[in-house]
């Protein structure tokens, strides 16, 4: 168990930090604790201080525009990924077109404020251009891949830390036996269509962490057993895959399992893979309006994931989908937001004050060994 937190430490922490009046119990914040919350060291510096990394997922356009919010991020993180920016569709929106401009942006941007990166993600069912998907159908698949993903991963060599490979290629609602999603890719290359993606991402870069991306591990359905499953048939066919990347777009909406996830982060870790925690979040849809219950429900739903987490792996990268209310995607989100209200998902609120869910990353990090 060296290197890993147990319940009891992470939960001692958290009544050490209500019992000293920062917060009640369950992540709740007094309103004079807020002020409390931005005396306190960074998750940037907590976390470099336990040698693994806190970030986001982050546009170009906005860190451009908002001054706030590029200082929020550049003193909270000390890692970074495009929300967008490296999707195939941003990438080479039309065939030939390249454009690296948003890219570019924020790897400056990271570049100046000793800021890591990651790439997502190369292969992806969404984000996909459509003269591409025709390409594919037309037979040309082999080589569109292979300069796709030889010239984005290149480009970015020695500079992206890790990317995301493949992304969300598990729907076992598809029907499937090997629970793989009904794609393009799928229906012309069959399931191999993953393993050259990994190979031609490990030519590209052969130091870079390559990493399968998915949702829904923390979920009681099919999901976990299916992801774990491709994992296993990756790695008997030597299949360059170092990490898996858990969504975890968590949700006061639904329960989760905090036993699927403890289970699958040990599946994984005894597997020789790394896990990663990608694009956090917790969705308040169908909260009442109250702003403290809002925080303190999604607040005690990431700590209750992570605490899961903990119990058999201790993750070196842990990114939320965005850092700042102000920009959570879920704003935009039908299912998830029907009403349209400004939602509370995201560590800081929409003015960059910490709030209680910035609280439990924070004393997740501070319990680190
Ligand atoms: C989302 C972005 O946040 C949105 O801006 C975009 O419109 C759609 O994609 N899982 C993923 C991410 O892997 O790429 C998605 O990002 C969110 C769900």
């Amino acid at each position: 168990m060296n290197g890993m937190i147990t319940r009891r430490a992470f939960m001692g922490g958290l009544a050490a930090a209500s019992a000293a009046g920062l917060i009640a119990p369950f992540g709740a914040l007094a309103s004079e604790a807020v002020n409390e919350l931005e005396l306190l060291p960074s998750l940037r510096k907590v976390a470099e201080t336990k040698g693994v990394y806190f970030g986001t997922a982050a546009s170009p356009k906005v860190l451009s525009k908002d001054f706030a919010y590029r200082k929020a991020v550049s003193r909270e993180c000390n890692l970074l990924v495009p929300e967008n920016a490296t999707k195939w569709a941003y990438l080479q929106p039309q065939r030939g077109k390249w454009d690296f401009t948003g890219a570019d942006k924020l790897l400056s941007f990271a570049e100046e404020n000793g800021i890591k990166m990651r790439g997502h993600t190369l292969l992806w069912y969404r984000g996909f251009p459509q003269w591409a998907e025709d390409d594919l159908k037309a037979g040309k698949g082999e080589a569109l891949l292979e300069e796709h993903i030889h010239t984005v991963v290149s480009r970015y060599r020695g500079k992206f830390m890790s990317w995301d490979v493949v992304n969300e290629a598990i729907e076992p609602n598809d029907g499937l036996a090997n629970g793989l999603r009904k794609s393009p890719w799928l229906a012309v290359f069959g399931p191999t269509y993953i393993d050259r993606a990994f190979q031609y991402a490990a030519e590209a870069d052969p130091n870079c962490q390559l990493v399968y991306n998915d949702w829904g591990q923390e979920s009681y359905g099919k999901r976990p057993e299916a992801i774990l499953n491709l994992l296993r048939r990756l790695k008997d066919r030597g299949v360059p895959v170092h990490g898996v990347g858990i969504q975890a777009h968590l949700s006061t909406r639904w329960n989760f399992g905090p036993q699927q996830v403890t289970s699958f982060c040990r599946q994984v870790a005894d597997m020789g893979l790394e896990v990663l925690i990608t694009e956090l979040d917790v969705s308040d849809a169908k909260l009442a309006d109250d702003l403290v219950q809002r925080d303190e429900a999604t607040a005690e739903r990431m700590r209750i994931f992570l605490e899961a987490v903990s119990e058999s792996v201790k993750p070196k990268q842990i990114l939320t989908w965005g850092l700042s209310d102000r920009y959570s995607w879920l704003q935009e989100s039908n299912s998830e937001n029907p009403t349209g209200r400004a939602v509370r998902t995201l560590p800081l609120d929409r003015n960059y004050k910490r709030k209680a869910m910035w609280k439990v990353l924070h004393d997740y990090f501070r319990q680190l060994s």
